[in-house]
């Protein structure tokens, strides 16, 4: 793997199979009971630019259960957010901590902390991406399914941080992606052509969810108005009318589809309480894993020498 985990492009096939393989062993460790020390004495810091639930405390928790300690590190409480420059911030942070995570809105600004950090950086989520997330998340696939291969996975509603990282994790891996996103909400165009391009199983992009979700292994939605964009709200409801994960959408999928959503979510908007908390629905399961999957990126990137 390379220093920094800031987009799935950052990972070759044998990067996503080492990262679930731990994550199972770690997973299997906690489970049981069995203390797995072996970032022991590292420190994680934690910069956070927007609200978070999952990250923040799994990230925290995470580097905790393995032996180091996280600091949590707001925007306001620092000189970054005074101005100090992100270059400076970066080269002074690897001087005292042994790898950090970024929840930003820039993508730019972890790319361009990562340029002058020699630390790892993590991207935590940015506007654009949200790359430990969908690594969760196939773990959960493959958990519940018992691989990606083949599977076709659609994802329905805003053309998102999430459905960027959908489509990079498509053009790496062999799984299909039909997407159905409204018109004037589509995914960056960039990502989705170079994924069209490079995608071995095909991604489709589509207006009609139903389409999109048809014969689907997987239905994966995500809130209509994302972190930034609460004053789009109301336009967002209307613009995304019939694109709510409901039981008729979910009919046209597999009997044994899996419902899942990254969370936090809104009932009633993007998903019904019904599908939401359903049989088929794995979230639950699937924000546990945060936690495993975030471990063995920690223990991947952080267990090398420390130059501190
Ligand atoms: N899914 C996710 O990243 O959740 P938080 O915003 O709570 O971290
Ligand atoms: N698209 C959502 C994801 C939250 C985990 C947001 O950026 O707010």
């Amino acid at each position: 793997m390379k220093k920094d985990l800031l987009t799935i492009y950052d990972l070759d096939v044998d990067g996503f199979g080492e990262i679930f393989k731990r994550a199972e062993r770690l997973k299997g460790l906690l489970r049981r009971g069995v203390a797995h020390e072996s970032l022991r004495g590292k420190t994680l810091g934690m910069l956070f630019d927007k609200s978070s639930t999952r990250t923040r405390l799994s990230f925290e928790a995470g580097i905790h259960q393995l032996g180091g300690a996280g600091i949590f590190l707001s925007r306001r409480d620092i000189q970054l957010g005074r101005g100090e420059p992100v270059a400076d911030t970066a080269r002074i942070m690897s001087r005292y901590i042994d790898g950090i995570v970024i929840r930003t809105f820039e993508q730019d600004l972890v790319e361009e902390f990562a340029c002058y950090a020699t630390i790892p950086v993590i991207n935590g989520l940015t506007d654009l991406l949200h790359p430990c997330q969908v690594l969760s998340d196939l773990f959960t696939i493959v958990e519940k399914k018992g691989g990606y291969e083949g599977l076709k996975i659609a994802y329905v509603g805003d053309g998102n941080n999430m459905t960027n990282s959908w489509i990079n994790a498509a053009a790496r891996l062999p799984f299909h992606l039909a997407i159905a996103c409204p018109e004037g909400y589509d995914p960056d165009g960039y990502i989705l052509e170079r994924g069209i391009r490079e995608s071995e199983e095909g991604i489709e992009f589509l207006r009609t969810p139903a389409d999109a979700v048809s014969g689907a292994d997987v239905i994966y939605t995500d809130v209509w108005a994302s972190m930034g964009q609460e004053d789009e709200q109301e336009e967002r409801a209307v613009a995304f009318r019939g694109y709510q994960v409901d039981e008729r959408l979910v009919s046209y999928a597999k009997d044994d589809a899996i419902i899942m959503h990254c969370l936090p979510a809104h009932r009633g908007e993007e998903i019904t309480a019904g599908v939401i908390d359903g049989p088929n629905s794995v979230i639950i399961d699937q924000a546990e894993n945060r936690l495993h999957v975030q471990k063995a990126i920690m223990e991947i990137l952080m267990s090398g020498g420390s130059e501190k």
